[in-house]
């Protein structure tokens, strides 16, 4: 009797709808019409989509999203920028409050640091705002090398070098994803310019693929499993990294154990269903054309059932991780005033004292300031494009320096206020209607004679800041960029002459976000701090670093070359075409796969092989570097000792003992190069294997870091048997400051020889056209 009633209550319950639920997404996918499915991984395909940051659903002025399926219980999955803060609008129509995020510093300055746990920092602070305002994977970090310094996006990137790269990479997932949020490590692979980069095809050998270009993802992946993966829009030897099965197939997810989700780059690939063919499982920001050609594969099987099921599945994957999916409140009030504080300690720790004369810094606030240059006054926080923040305020240099308590010499600060007003109105007039990727009107410089000669009487030391700016879409000239301007020169060598023949001191401050020539001017500089673009309290940082409140501890991330044309990679990079008609990004020059060859546009040769920044000017050149890889200055000294190397089950410990024999406290970084032994293989002098950022040290004050070095990473890439070799012999490992210099040496030795065979990868030759 009992049963009977049973079964007719079950028979008569309403069946519950299929939804989303983390245990069963293969039931959702085999209920998914193949429409969903193809919904599902096109994304947003907004009609009204024209540009970056303008998804028209999802969060305002978030970069896109993954269409919502309400049947399946899928919500809108939502993606924004970028590598320097949380990228959405800060104002929306009909409302009175803000949606402010904060400006932390660029990525360069990040990697500058040399401190993971301080990025990892950062990374918390930034994927809280990610979580607070409602987004759930944030679109970094851009992880790609800086192979030449004209790249318009080196600011987003990180370093010359894949470990430097790839750890930092991974300290700044480790802490947004630490939120319940995704990240998205960008672009993978070998995105090194913008001219030309929807379609620039990156000729690249295996070896220098293997150890440079995609170890600093390999590195990154492993440590931190991003939820996420951006490909890149170019093509690497003849194949789009979009569309690229051993890239994402083989390489990402088979060798390296990537487990999450592959989205394009915005706009990215050529073949519809050869994206979702190759792995990458979300076509982004979508399009109803992308959606209809996807549709038209699945139907007629030019895309097969299981490769667009392999992608649906871990699209879904990625849902159920998100905080839209969990319900998650979000408040989209963020604390912005403890990010800020974050932001500034981030920004202290990573701007680098080039050089400082006879203690010209730190300076005695108490002393009066002539402060010379717009960029004091404009200050620079970050650059453009999508790793551009909508941020409430930026700290500019003469607030920071007022604040410090500094005295101003107020006859220049009232010109350059006046001046700035003016020019304000200029720029807002040009700049109106300016399309995203075309550089904003600035404040010209200006050169005041008079006031320089009466400010050389009047202050006690003349600062003087050079800014530059510039971002996506497009790569920096040699001529206005990289160089100083005609006006600038001019400025500088006034306000050098007139305060030095009063004995009075110069200041330079870089408020860069890439490399500037600066052998042809330095001597005219007492002191110059490179601050790169250090976010909304740069002014504060900066301010706190002159007046030393902040003792500098950044390092460069790169080698400074004495001039572009010593850089391995200058040969191959499109600095000559720079003013001709296709100098920006969204020329498409692989339109319908014709293929053009215009060296340097439609394709680049990485001829440099693996001899990029320090490996190249260490092995071949040192007298070219002006400041090498590594180096950064402070206002004490600290001396390296007692290196021992420790066996243990994966590779060594080494540990190093610093001590501060200064008069003020400091941080300062201990650099672990490894030089091999090169008997059946060519290899760089040294490659850093590893390093570590000390703590504050008092005078007097010595403490032990530590090091861990794995036995991988002393393989080579050997391309001609396509595998990774360790050499037998003698491996020096060296303790330094800098590239070039060599504190404590220790040395061990291989006794037996030991390979791991590989696929290569793509064309295992690449095709170098046309070389000159
Ligand atoms: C950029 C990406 C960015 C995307 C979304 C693209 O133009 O290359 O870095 O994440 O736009 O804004």
């Amino acid at each position: 009797m009992i049963t009977l009633f049973l079964a007719a209550a079950i028979a008569a319950a309403p069946v519950q709808p299929l939804k989303l639920r983390e245990d069963n997404i293969p039931e959702i996918v085999a209920a998914m019409t193949p429409e969903e499915k193809v919904l599902l991984l096109v994304g947003g395909r907004a009609k009204s989509y024209n540009g970056i940051g303008n998804s028209a659903v999802g969060v305002p002025g978030s970069a896109g999203t993954i269409n919502g399926i309400p049947r399946l219980g899928i919500p809108v999955i939502t993606l924004a920028d970028g590598p320097a803060g949380l990228r959405i609008s800060a104002l929306r129509e009909g409302e009175e409050r803000t949606y402010y995020c904060t400006g932390f510093p660029i990525a360069t300055l990040l990697a500058s640091t040399w401190n993971p746990e301080l990025v990892t920092g950062v990374g918390k602070a930034m994927g809280n705002e990610v979580l607070e305002y409602g987004v759930d994977v944030l679109l970094a970090p851009g992880a790609n090398i800086h192979r030449n310094p004209l790249c318009g996006r080196n600011f987003e990137y990180y370093s010359e070098d894949p470990l430097l790269s790839g750890t930092m990479a991974a300290a700044f997932i480790n802490g947004v994803e630490s939120n319940g949020v995704g990240t998205s490590l960008k672009h993978f692979a070998l995105n090194n310019q913008e001219l030309n980069r929807l379609s620039n095809d990156a000729r690249v050998s295996q070896r220098a693929l293997r150890e440079i270009y995609l170890k600093n993802f390999e590195i990154a992946v492993k440590q931190a499993q991003p939820w996420t993966v951006m490909t890149s829009y170019n093509y690497i030897n003849g194949v789009h990294a979009a569309e690229n099965t051993e890239l994402l197939t083989e390489l990402l997810r088979g060798e390296w154990g990537f487990e999450g989700a592959v989205m394009t780059d915005w706009g990215g690939g050529y073949d519809v269903p050869g994206i979702i063919r190759s792995g990458n499982d979300m076509i982004q920001p979508g399009s109803d054309e992308r959606y209809e050609l996807l549709l038209a594969a699945v139907k007629d099987g030019t895309l097969s059932q299981e490769a667009l099921d392999a992608c649906v599945t871990r699209v879904l994957e990625l849902i159920v991780k998100t905080p839209a999916f969990k319900g998650y409140k979000f408040s989209e009030a963020p604390d912005l005033e403890a990010h800020a504080k974050v932001s500034k300690e981030s920004a202290d720790e990573g701007i680098i004292l080039l050089k400082n004369k006879r203690h010209t810094l730190p300076a005695d606030p108490a002393k009066t300031v002539a402060l010379f240059g717009t960029a004091s006054y404009d200050f620079i926080a970050g650059g453009t494009g999508s790793g551009d923040v909508n941020k409430a305020y930026v700290v500019n240099l003469l607030d920071g320096l007022t604040s410090a308590g500094f005295k101003l010499d107020t006859a220049v600060t009232s010109f350059y206020k006046a001046y700035m007003e003016d020019e304000a109105l200029r720029c807002e007039n040009i700049n109106k209607g300016k399309k995203w990727y075309i550089d904003a009107e600035r404040a010209i410089e200006v050169v005041p004679p008079q006031l320089i000669a009466d400010a050389a009487e009047s202050a006690d030391i003349a600062f003087l800041t050079i800014g530059r700016i510039f971002g996506e879409g497009k790569d920096r000239s040699l001529a206005d960029s990289y160089q100083l301007s005609e006006r600038e020169r001019i400025l500088l060598n006034k306000v050098s002459s007139a305060f030095h023949k009063k004995g009075k001191k110069v200041v330079v401050i870089l408020n860069v976000g890439g490399l500037v020539e600066m052998l042809s001017w330095r001597k005219k500089a007492d002191a110059i701090v490179l601050c790169w673009q250090p976010g909304q309290e740069g002014g504060h940082s900066v301010a706190s670093v002159l007046s030393g409140k902040v003792n500098p501890s950044g390092h460069l991330p790169m080698t400074v070359s004495r001039k572009y044309y010593f850089e391995p990679s200058a040969r191959n990079f499109p600095q000559v075409v720079a003013d001709k008609p296709f100098n920006y990004s969204g020329y498409r020059r692989f339109k319908d796969h014709k293929r053009y060859d215009i060296k340097d546009v439609d394709y680049t040769n990485y001829e440099e092989g693996i001899y990029v920044g320090y490996r190249y000017f260490c092995s071949r050149w040192p007298r070219a570097i002006l400041y090498p890889f590594g180096y950064g200055g402070s206002y004490t000294k600290f001396s390296f000792s007692n290196m021992k190397v420790s066996p243990t089950d994966s590779g060594w410990t080494v540990t190093v003992d610093v001590k501060n024999k200064g008069k003020v406290a400091g941080k300062d970084v201990v650099q672990l190069y490894v030089s091999a032994p090169h008997k059946s293989m060519d290899k760089p002098s040294r490659e850093l294997k590893g390093y570590a950022k000390t703590p504050l040290l008092e005078p007097g004050e010595k403490c032990t870091v530590s090091m861990d070095i794995s036995r991988e990473s002393l393989f080579s890439f050997d391309e001609a048997h396509s595998q990774w070799l360790l050499e037998k012999g003698r491996y020096l490992f060296i303790a330094a400051s800098d590239a070039l210099h060599s504190d404590c040496k220790s040395s061990v030795n291989i006794l037996r020889e030991e390979s791991l065979p590989v696929k290569p990868l793509f064309a295992a030759e690449p095709l170098f056209l046309n070389c000159e």
